[in-house]
C-alpha cells in the first residue's frame, strides 16, 4: 500500500496551499481532488471565472458612463462566444500554472475521490477508473462546499446554480436570481450590464444585512437602478416549466403571492460542506449540527491524525480564510507553533461600486457594548474618485476609544476590494488611528480616505468640513 506523510483531500485554495506548504516544509504529500483541474471551486468556478465576467460588466459599465465626461462609445456589441473562451483561458492558465507549481514541489497528485477507511488510511478511487488504498500519517479534509439546491425549482436548463450561470452559455432575456448574497448580487450585476433584465429576491428583510447599513445602502442605490426589482421579505414558493420561460410563484411576509414568468433562474442561496462520501463515520471526526466539521484552534479534528479546512468547517465560506487555515493546519501537523487566530478576515462583494468590510463593524461593535469612535470619509471630497467619476462611495473607520485602535473598517466604492486589505492590515495588526492618520499616503489616491477617515477621529480631515457637535 503506498504510503504518505499527508494526505490532502481537495484542491482548492485551502488543499493546494496546505499542500504548497506542508511539500514546502519537507513533508511527503499527496493531493487528491476530484474535479478535472486542481484549483476547487474558486479557480474553476467560483472566485476567479465570476470575476473575468465582472471585469467585462465593469468596461461595459464604464463606456455607457463615459458619455457624461464627452467620450461617447456605441453600444457594446457582445460576442458571447469569445468572452466565454477568454474567461475560460484566465482560469485553465491558472489552474495550469497550479499543476506546475505541484509537480515541481514533488507532490503526488491523484485526480480522483478519496475515502476514509480509518484514521490512517483511505480508498482512492481514481476518476480515470481504479481504486488504492492509501495509508497517511495525516490527513487535511478540504472538501470545500457546493450550492444548496431548491427542491421546489425544476431539473431544467433554465435553471442555473452558480456553475451553470459561470458556465455563460448566453445571455437571457430575463433573469430571476433567488438569493440576495455575495453570489446572487455578484452575477446578478454581471448578467443586468451583458443584457439581462434581472430581479432578485431576497427572503430576509435586507440584502447585504451583514455590512453597515449607511455603506450598502450606496451600492442598494445603484442595484435598485440596475436591477428590474429586487424583492425583500420575499420567497418563492413555486416554479414550474412553461414553454418560454420558468413560471415563479413569490409569496411576500404578508402572505401575497404573484406570479411572473423568467427566461432563466439562478439558485444563489448559500451553499453547503462537502462532508458526505468522506467516509467520515470510520473515523472519530464529529460534524457541527449544522453540517460542518467540528475542528479546534489548530483545525484539528476528534480524530488526532485528521485535520479540515475552509468551507468544510464553517462560514465565512472564503476562498482567503480556507489558505490562512491550510498554513495553520500545516504548523501544527509540523509540530510547530501556533493557532489560527485572526482578528479580520475581510469580506468583498465585488458588484460596482464594490462593498469591503473587516474587523467589526459598527453594528457588531454598538451589539457589543463597545465604546466606539467612528469616522466616516466620504468619497465626494477625494480629489481621485472626482477625476475617476466615480463618487460613489464612503470609507468608514470604527476605533476602540479605550485603546485608540482601529478595530473595524468599511469601504464602498469601485476598487473598495483593493482597498480594505490596508484596513486589514490595521484591524490584524491593532493599529493606533493615530498611526494611520500620520502615516503619508500617496496622493491622488482613494487610499487617502483612510487617512482622511482616520484623522477625521482627531479633529477635521484636511477636504472635509463637518459640523462641530
Ligand atoms: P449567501 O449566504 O451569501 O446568500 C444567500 C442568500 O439567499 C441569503 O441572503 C439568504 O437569506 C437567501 N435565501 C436563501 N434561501 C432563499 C429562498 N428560498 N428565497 C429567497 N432567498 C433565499 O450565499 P451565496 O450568495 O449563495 O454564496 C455562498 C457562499 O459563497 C457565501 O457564503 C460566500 O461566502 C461565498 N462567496 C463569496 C464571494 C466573495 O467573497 N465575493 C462571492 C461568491 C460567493
Amino acid at each position: 500500500m503506498p504510503s504518505t506523510q499527508l494526505l490532502v483531500i481537495g484542491a482548492g485554495p485551502g488543499g493546494y496551499t496546505a499542500a504548497f506548504h506542508a511539500a514546502d516544509l519537507g513533508l511527503a504529500v499527496t493531493l487528491v481532488d476530484n474535479g478535472p483541474a486542481l484549483g476547487g471551486v474558486c479557480l474553476n468556478r467560483g472566485c476567479i471565472p465570476s470575476k473575468a465576467l465582472l471585469h467585462a460588466a465593469r468596461i461595459i459599465n464604464d463606456a455607457a458612463a463615459a458619455e457624461k465626461i464627452g467620450l461617447k462609445f456605441g453600444p457594446a456589441e457582445l460576442d458571447v462566444a469569445k468572452l466565454r473562451t477568454w474567461k475560460n483561458a484566465v482560469t485553465a492558465k491558472l489552474t495550469g500554472g497550479l499543476a506546475q507549481l505541484a509537480q515541481m514541489r514533488k507532490i503526488t497528485v491523484i485526480r480522483g475521490q478519496a475515502r476514509c477507511l480509518n484514521a490512517h488510511t483511505a480508498r482512492i478511487t481514481a476518476s480515470a477508473g481504479g481504486s488504492e488504498h492509501v495509508s497517511f500519517e495525516h490527513a487535511i479534509i478540504a472538501t470545500g462546499s457546493r450550492p444548496v439546491a431548491l427542491p421546489l425549482m425544476p431539473a431544467s436548463a433554465r435553471v442555473w446554480d452558480s456553475t451553470g450561470a459561470l458556465d455563460f452559455p448566453d445571455v437571457p432575456a430575463s433573469l430571476l436570481v433567488i438569493g440576495g448574497g455575495y453570489i446572487g448580487l455578484e452575477l446578478g450585476s454581471a448578467y443586468s450590464a451583458f443584457g439581462s433584465e434581472v430581479s432578485v429576491v431576497e427572503a430576509l428583510p435586507q440584502i447585504l444585512a451583514g455590512a453597515d447599513k449607511d455603506l450598502a445602502d450606496i451600492l442598494i442605490r445603484r442595484l435598485n437602478q440596475e436591477f428590474k426589482a429586487v424583492m425583500t421579505a420575499t420567497r418563492v414558493v413555486k416554479a414550474a416549466e412553461a414553454a418560454d420561460g420558468i413560471e415563479v410563484t413569490f409569496q411576500n411576509d404578508k402572505g401575497e403571492e404573484r406570479q411572473e414568468r423568467y427566461a432563466q433562474v439562478l439558485v444563489a442561496a448559500g451553499r453547503r460542506p462537502n462532508v458526505d462520501e468522506l467516509g467520515l463515520e470510520t473515523t472519530k471526526v464529529q460534524l457541527t449540527e449544522n453540517g460542518f466539521i467540528e475542528v479546534d484552534s489548530q483545525r484539528r479534528t476528534d480524530e488526532k491524525t485528521i485535520y479540515a479546512i475552509g468551507d468544510v468547517t464553517g462560514n465565512p465560506m472564503l476562498a482567503h480564510k480556507a489558505s490562512a487555515e491550510a498554513k495553520a493546519a500545516v504548523e501544527a501537523i509540523a509540530g510547530r507553533e501556533g493557532d489560527y487566530a485572526p482578528r479580520c478576515i475581510p469580506s468583498v462583494i465585488y458588484t460596482d461600486p464594490e462593498l469591503a468590510w473587516c474587523g467589526l463593524t459598527e453594528q457588531q461593535a454598538r451589539t457589543q457594548g463597545m465604546n466606539i469612535a467612528v469616522s466616516k470619509f466620504p468619497w465626494a471630497a477625494s480629489g481621485r474618485a472626482m477625476a475617476t467619476g466615480r463618487t460613489d462611495g464612503m470609507t468608514k473607520l470604527i476605533a476602540d476609544t479605550r485603546t485608540g485602535r482601529i478595530i473595524g473598517v468599511g469601504i464602498v466604492g469601485a476598487g473598495a476590494g483593493e482597498l480594505i486589505a490596508e484596513g486589514a492590515v490595521a484591524v490584524e495588526t491593532g493599529l493606533k488611528a493615530e498611526d494611520l492618520a500620520l502615516t503619508i499616503h500617496p496622493h491622488p489616491t482613494l487610499s487617502e480616505t483612510l487617512m482622511e477617515a482616520a484623522q477625521g477621529l482627531f479633529g477635521q480631515p484636511v477636504h472635509l468640513i463637518r459640523p462641530k457637535k
